[in-house]
């Protein structure tokens, strides 16, 4: 697909059919991953696969109240056959920068301008989102409750320096689902958003 179709095309979708995915489709949109951008070119993150139906049943169980009566989201979105966490490490990029070309050895949060551990991995994330979309299936960027964070570090094992940025399911889409509340509100147009030459 040509890259301004896969821009354009990008949805989040939250609604899929049983139709299990390609395990090479998933390790292709891993590798883009590895191929974000990240400072100091840290790449301190972790990509969590769950991609069989009991690993998957196990994220909701740690991440959702368990309700017997899941609401239209949930019931859609726990039909994925893939859920990928993408985790981001502070310590890693502390270290990094640490290290004599950098020379933040105090390790000092205040020199960091926003936190570049998390928005590399939300970096890696859009090209997992991309790479679904170019393999014709669909994927979901969400986050994760709080509340629930300890809980799902702790079935799955995750080291406690990885932090979830949120999580992505992918799948096969049901088609035409309609836009959900946020899509409502529409895109904001270029002229509204971009500032040339001054606020
Ligand atoms: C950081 C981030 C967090 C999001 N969290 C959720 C979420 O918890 N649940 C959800 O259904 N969608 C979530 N979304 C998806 C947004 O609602 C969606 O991107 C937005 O409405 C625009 O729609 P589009 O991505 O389909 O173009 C999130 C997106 C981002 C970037």
């Amino acid at each position: 697909m040509e890259f301004a179709e896969v821009v354009r095309r990008r949805r989040m979708v939250r609604s899929y059919t049983d139709a299990p995915v390609d395990r090479e489709i998933v390790d292709r949109a891993l590798a883009n991953a590895t191929r974000a951008p990240s400072a100091g070119f840290s790449q301190g993150w972790g990509f969590l696969v769950l991609d069989t139906p009991d690993d998957v049943r196990r994220y909701w169980a740690a991440t959702t109240d368990g309700a017997d009566e899941p609401d239209t989201w949930l019931r859609g979105m726990r039909r994925a056959p893939v859920v990928i966490v993408p985790c981001s490490s502070k310590t890693a990029y502390l270290s990094r920068y640490a290290e004599p070309d950098k020379g933040w050895t105090d390790r000092d949060e205040s020199r960091w301008p926003v936190p570049f551990w998390h928005m590399d991995a939300a970096m890696a994330s859009l090209l997992i989102l991309q790479t679904a979309v170019d393999e014709g299936l669909g994927a979901c960027f969400f986050g994760i409750p709080p509340d629930r964070i300890a809980a799902f570090k702790a079935e799955f094992g995750v080291p406690e320096e990885y932090t979830p940025i949120g999580a992505i399911t992918v799948g096969h889409r049901i088609e035409d689902t309609g836009p959900d509340g946020s899509v409502a509100r529409g895109r904001r147009p270029a002229e509204e958003v971009v500032h040339r030459g001054g606020w």
